[in-house]
């Protein structure tokens, strides 16, 4: 059972673990000790969020929170050097029975292989992008959490994903790669599928690309959370429209090359969609948008 009001430690005081420090301790938990390496950071997010936050050598003698017990302690510092923490900070994790991690990319077992022996270790990851500490602290009750590793701290992931009002995403560690892969996907990806669009955009003159598209790109996110990704598509690909397309890619080919690799990809995942709606493309049409969007043979765009 997961105890009533989890204390907790939370090393790495960034934005989510900031953010984390903040919306746990409002939701009842006790954080016996924020820490953070560097003592700018710790007075930023100190001033942020309005508690303390101590700074300097991890398990310093003369600090009081570092002698404190807890149920867990929470690593949220960058994913490189999160085994660098385990390593340093062996004797402070060992004041708590679980370690849970919020990185999304690896396993517990492995992500925190270098914790001690006995600890039951887990993933406590926040499927959310977020740039700054206030937006943390706005979307961390609200997102999903991918949550894994040994059944205890599942447990105490669990409670916390429910004590913040989250959702937490069951996983395995064999799921994780995908897992995190399919968050890339969505967000960094199509970051990067936006950002070449806006330069595309001001290639044909328009000095502000991105603002020109960003009412367009709000109207496609809505209308994929209203109907879901093949109800939301629409373009010449979801029509079978195979001369428009044909002129997309001359017209790339002369004057925008760079992206052509990526349309053609993004346009044959679209055209999938396209197959599987209720009303699809003729077949003949769907065969024809296949063979002008395959990759060329020779690796030319
Ligand atoms: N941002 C997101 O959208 C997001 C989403 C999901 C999961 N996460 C995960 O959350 C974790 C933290 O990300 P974040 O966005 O909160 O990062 P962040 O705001 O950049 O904070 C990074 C933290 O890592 C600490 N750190 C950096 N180098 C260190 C070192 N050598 N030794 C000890 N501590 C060090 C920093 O401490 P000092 O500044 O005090 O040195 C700071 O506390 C990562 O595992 C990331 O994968 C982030």
């Amino acid at each position: 059972m997961a105890p009533s009001a989890p204390r907790l430690r939370i090393l790495g005081a960034g934005r989510v673990g900031s953010a984390l420090a903040a919306l746990l301790e409002e939701a009842g938990c006790e954080i016996v000790d924020l820490w953070t390496r560097s003592a700018a950071r710790a007075a930023a997010s100190s001033a942020a969020i309005g508690r303390p936050c101590r700074s300097g050598a991890l398990d310093d003698d003369a600090e009081p929170a570092a002698s404190l017990a807890a149920d867990a302690t929470i690593i949220a510092v960058r994913d490189d050097v999160v085994a660098e923490v385990c390593r340093a900070g062996a004797r402070l994790l060992e004041r708590a029975p679980v370690v849970l991690h919020v990185s999304g990319a690896t396993p517990a077992a492995r992500a925190l292989a270098e914790a001690p022996a006995e600890l039951a270790r887990g993933t406590l990851h926040p499927l959310a992008a977020v740039s700054t500490l206030a937006q943390a602290r706005r979307v961390l009750g609200e997102v999903y959490f991918g949550v894994e590793g040994d059944e205890p701290a599942r447990q105490l992931a669990r409670a916390l994903v429910s004590r913040l009002g989250a959702h937490a995403l069951e996983l395995e560690a064999e799921q994780m790669v995908r897992y995190h892969a399919a968050a890339v996907t969505a967000s960094n990806l199509a970051v990067a599928l936006w950002g070449e669009a806006a330069a595309l955009l001001e290639s044909a003159g328009v000095s502000d690309g991105l603002a020109a598209l960003l009412p367009l790109i709000r109207s496609t996110v809505d209308n994929v959370a209203t109907l879901g990704p093949i109800g939301a598509l629409t373009g010449p690909v979801r029509r079978g429209d195979r001369g428009t397309v044909s002129r997309h890619l001359e017209s790339l080919a002369q004057q925008f090359p760079r992206i052509l690799p990526l349309y053609r990809a993004a346009s044959l995942a679209a055209l999938e969609l396209a197959r599987a709606s209720a009303d699809p493309p003729d077949v003949e049409d769907i065969a024809s948008l296949q063979e002008l969007l395959k990759p060329a043979a020779d690796g030319a765009a």
